[in-house]
């Protein structure tokens, strides 16, 4: 049975891509409560792609478990979906339409329509600081705006649960904080955000929990004052990462 405390449970999770015989995810356990920000870190090709993959439902795993919100994933996908909110890594965006039109078309495919998603819409871009530009075709936008638009599509419709695959690569300081900013105010107001990065130390001052992964296995997992406090060698949350992961290069 599924403990009522966890949002999200992944159990004894495998993920075989087809015509591989190395697994992106290799029996997963992961646990995480309602409220917090959690962090799945690793090199290149550790799984967490894949791990965010099968959480929205993109696709299932090869065998294991996944408990959303006290339901099991495949009995209750399309309850699930409605209430999970996903930015993805690539951005998915329509580049010839404006941001405008782009927002409006996410949100009638999350149900929303009328004046609740134009004020939701104004709402956001306001917030993300994008209003004036809103009218522009994304073509046209920087890599920063369309960071910060592709983050918007994923939480117009205040999912309980969001998952962000790396929101802040390729951002600047100011876009960056920004972004960090909404994000821990949405939070605040109860929703549970689970976040891949490379970022050590945005990681460690954005997440009550981290996850350090690789070849689809947690290596090590907990708050990341604690982490760095276990060890005399730890510094910071890059330090483990290193000492953990090791210095050699990933998908080669
Ligand atoms: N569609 C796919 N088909 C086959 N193999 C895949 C596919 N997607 C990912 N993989 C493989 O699965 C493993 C995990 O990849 P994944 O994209 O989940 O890693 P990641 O941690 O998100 O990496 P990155 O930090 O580079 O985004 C890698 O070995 C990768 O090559
Ligand atoms: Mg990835």
């Amino acid at each position: 049975m599924q403990d009522s405390k966890h949002i999200i449970e992944l159990k004894y999770l495998t993920k075989y891509y087809k015509g591989s015989s190395i697994p992106a995810i290799d029996n997963l356990n992961l646990s995480i409560d309602k409220g917090e920000i959690y962090g799945l870190l690793g090199p290149n090709g550790a799984g967490k792609t894949t791990t965010i993959s099968i959480l929205c439902g993109l696709f299932g795993p090869t065998s294991g478990n996944v408990f959303i919100d006290g339901m099991e994933y495949h009995h209750s996908a399309e309850k699930i979906k409605n209430i999970i909110g996903v930015v993805p890594q690539e951005i998915a965006l329509y580049p010839s339409l404006t941001a405008r039109e782009n927002l409006t078309f996410f949100g009638h495919m999350y149900g929303l329509k009328g004046k609740e998603l134009k004020n939701r819409i104004e709402e956001c871009l306001t917030l993300f600081g994008l209003e004036k530009n809103a009218h522009r075709r994304i073509k046209t936008f920087s890599g920063g705006m369309k960071r910060r638009i592709n983050l918007i599509a994923g939480i117009l419709h205040k999912p309980k649960i969001i998952y962000l695959d790396e929101p802040t690569v390729g951002v600047d300081v100011q876009s960056r904080n920004v972004i960090l900013e909404h994000l821990k105010n949405i939070n605040k107001e109860g929703t549970t955000i689970i976040y891949t990065s490379h970022y050590m130390e945005e990681a460690e001052s954005f997440c009550s929990r981290v996850a350090i992964i690789d070849k689809g296995n947690i290596l090590t997992e907990g708050k990341p004052q604690e982490l760095i406090a276990s060890k005399k060698e730890y510094t910071d949350l890059e330090s483990i990462f290193l000492n953990i992961t090791g210095r050699a290069l990933r998908d080669e």
